[in-house]
């Protein structure tokens, strides 16, 4: 059986190291227009929701999607990255951060209509995605819209990939401020692999493809 955890702990080490420089990647000029849209775009799909956030890391999304939101439990497995999102300014009672595993998902309640996953799909593993978007809509209530956002690979704005492995998983040579280097498992999925991925769980699925980003909608069945 595939092990589903088998990049993960490298990941979860990157992203802790990375956690206090980590909203740099928001301020990349070329991108602020369709950030500046997607701002927008996200709280709009999730609005009066009971949000699940898969991998909230520092709360950036959490912080636009809360307001709209009836209320959002928002996960990711590092201290690190959750102290900063609760220093967020988010209303009181709005937003809960826990610590959850994205790919388990245990320990997030019941109850939730909605989910919410940013930048989190690129680092699953091909083999891993079907068990990832099985394990999130048994989460949630039948009927849940669901947003997943992540990147376009635009040459002259993404981090090169360093190689490809044999399943077809992509990777990157990631520099934190210190000089510290990591090899992150980064994939750029086509429209058709990520239809294919949502299929078994999903009434109708909708892609919104940028320059920078890529914004899938779908209903879960
Ligand atoms: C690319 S960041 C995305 C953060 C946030 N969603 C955003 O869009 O700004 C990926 C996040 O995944 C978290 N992470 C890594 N492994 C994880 C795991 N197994 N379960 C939950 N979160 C994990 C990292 O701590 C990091 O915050």
């Amino acid at each position: 059986m595939t092990d589903p955890r088998s990049t993960t702990p490298h990941l979860e080490r990157y992203y802790s190291k990375r956690a206090s420089e980590y909203e740099k990647v928001y301020e990349k000029p070329e991108r602020q227009r369709e950030l500046e849209w997607l701002r927008h775009r996200i709280p709009e799909i999730l609005r009066g929701k009971t949000v699940l956030e898969v991998a909230c890391g520092t709360g950036y999304w959490t912080q636009y999607i809360a307001p709209a939101a009836r209320r959002v439990y928002a996960g990711d497995i590092n201290e690190a990255v959750l102290e900063i999102a609760r220093d967020k300014p988010i209303a009181r009672g709005k937003a809960t951060f826990l610590k959850a595993d994205a790919v388990t998902l245990d320990g997030v309640p019941p109850g939730c209509n909605a989910a919410f996953a940013g930048f989190w799909w690129s680092h699953v593993k091909k083999s891993g995605i079907t068990r990832f978007v099985a394990n999130l809509a048994q989460r949630l209530e039948r009927g849940s819209v669901v947003a997943i956002l992540d990147n376009q690979f635009a040459e002259w704005s993404s981090t090169p990939l360093s190689r490809r492995d044999a399943e077809g998983n992509t990777y990157q040579m990631r520099r934190l401020a210190n000089g510290e280097e990591f090899e992150v498992l980064k994939n750029f999925p086509t429209p058709e692999e990520l239809a294919d991925a949502v299929r078994p769980v999903a009434r109708e699925a909708h892609l919104e493809a940028l320059t920078y980003y890529w914004l899938m909608v779908f209903t879960l069945k």
